[in-house]
């Protein structure tokens, strides 16, 4: 127990009742902390380390550039370890996490996404195909039917087929069960047990479990055979030693990439929606750009990267909205980090949505203006909406290129304009919005 004085002051209610604030309002609770407690301050929760929250550029750099050894993340994430398995990328630290690392960045390399982008238009003309005319439709739900068929399609390398078909029916029942994570909490489990969905995510896991080890042993078989998915490309992947990723070691990095990629781009795509519908001339100048740079053809690769105004609109809703509000590092060592001196076992937890709505930082902070991060570059430790470090997401370029690839088909394609009389996405909320559009 890490005495209360020993760290940055913060809200003095009992820990359950911070707990819920962080649940229900994490918003107003941060901001609230924020305007009483300053640039840094503690929060407790039950059962977790006390975390002490900061967003100063400087204090940023210090946690980011940091020694891994003394800062690890693995150990911040471990509710989701009876999901993604032990050999997860987000639960590694040291010396394994560089391991893992080095093996899978290959799959994320800049010019990988030539290959994944036919997928993702195609993935995206299939869903507008869909999209209805004249009444509203929440386009969240669109989003998330997107970013899993291009996930199956580009990381697990799914074909259409029966028993294809089953492995995507329990991934998706995966994901819906696995949204609230408080089912994955194992008193949590053990206190509902059979009556609950608790039960079922671990029948779900075995079922999936089988499934994916005999596509595992299936890719190990054909080799990659001229195969472009990242799953191929991870079972011929070799250390230095030679040594390839064993079969749990496949099995959990792929649940990793469902996991931390899907429900995330998903609800950025969702935000971003949000923020140009909201804004006409925003969606006419995309428009404008989309017409100058793509034509009237589908949008390429080759266009991707000179589309500046859509590049600098996903950037500023991701600074309005970021998808994750914090990142944790826990010490292992007494720190002193932005003149605070830390003790050994707190969670210090660079925090996104307060560094992103700093007004020393950022002028109007909580006003959505694309033109802001238009030919400027930003720096690391001002906005980070995945996170920093050797932790930064490994997905970044997959989820930016992918946001890109669908904003342009969906701009190119649909008229779309805030359904009338639709309730407020929930402005306290990071994640789920209500994203309700109708198409015009
Ligand atoms: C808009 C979409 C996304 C957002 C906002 C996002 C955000 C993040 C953040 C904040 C982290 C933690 C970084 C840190 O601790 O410093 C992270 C880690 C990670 N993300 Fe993403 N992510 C997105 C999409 C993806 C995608 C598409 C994939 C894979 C297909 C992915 C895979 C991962 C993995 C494996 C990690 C763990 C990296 C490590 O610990 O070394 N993410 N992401």
């Amino acid at each position: 127990m890490i005495a209360r004085k020993a760290l940055p002051a913060g809200p003095k209610s009992p820990p359950a009742v911070q707990l819920l604030h962080w649940i229900f309002r994490p918003i107003p609770f941060m901001r609230d902390c924020a305007r009483r407690y300053g640039r840094c301050f503690t929060v407790r929760l039950p059962r977790t380390p006390p975390f002490v929250l900061f967003s100063t550029p400087e204090a940023v750099k210090e946690i980011f550039t940091g020694d891994p050894e003394q800062l690890p993340a693995g150990e911040t994430r471990e509710i989701l370890r009876p999901l993604v398995g032990q050999h997860s990328l987000l639960l590694l630290d040291g010396a394994r996490h560089r391991h893992h690392r080095r093996l899978m960045a290959p799959s994320f390399h800049g010019e990988r996404m030539q290959a994944y982008g036919q997928v993702m238009r195609e993935m995206t003309d299939r869903n507008l195909d869909t999209w209805p005319t004249g009444r509203a439709f929440p386009v969240h739900t669109c989003m998330q039917e997107i970013t899993l068929d291009v996930i199956l399609r580009t990381v697990f390398g799914m074909d259409e087929g029966p028993e294809q078909g089953r492995l995507r029916q329990c991934l998706a029942d995966m994901l819906t069960l696995g949204a609230n994570p408080i089912r994955l909490i194992p008193w949590f489990q053990r206190l509902v047990g059979f009556f609950t969905k608790g039960r079922q995510i671990a029948d779900l896991l075995q079922e999936i479990d089988a499934l994916l080890y005999a596509q595992i042993a299936q890719r190990r078989q054909q080799g990659g055979a001229g195969r472009e998915d990242i799953l191929s490309l991870l079972v011929e992947a070799h250390d230095e030693d030679g040594r390839p990723m064993s079969d749990e070691e496949l099995r959990d990095e792929m649940i990793t990439m469902l996991v931390a990629g899907h429900e995330t781009t998903a609800t950025s795509l969702a935000w971003t929606f949000h923020c140009i519908l909201e804004r006409p001339e925003v969606v006419d100048k995309l428009r404008a750009e989309l017409r100058a740079v793509v034509g009237s053809g589908p949008v390429e690769p080759q266009h991707i990267a000179r589309l500046d105004y859509l590049d600098a609109t996903i950037k500023e809703s991701q600074r309005v909205y970021p998808i994750l509000p914090i990142v944790g590092r826990l010490l292992h060592e007494p720190l002193r980090i932005g003149g605070q001196d830390l003790p050994t076992g707190v969670m210090v937890a660079p925090c996104i949505y307060l560094t992103h709505h700093n007004p020393d930082i950022w002028s109007e902070p909580d006003t959505f203006d694309p033109d802001r991060f238009l030919g400027k570059r930003v720096s690391p430790y001002e906005f980070f909406p995945f996170g920093g470090g050797i932790r930064h997401c490994i997905g970044a370029a997959f989820a930016l290129y992918e946001m890109k690839i669908v904003l342009a088909q969906v701009l190119s394609r649909a008229s779309l304009r805030i359904a009338p009389g639709r309730s407020d996405p929930a402005r306290d909320y990071l994640c789920p919005v209500a994203g309700n559009a109708g198409r015009v």
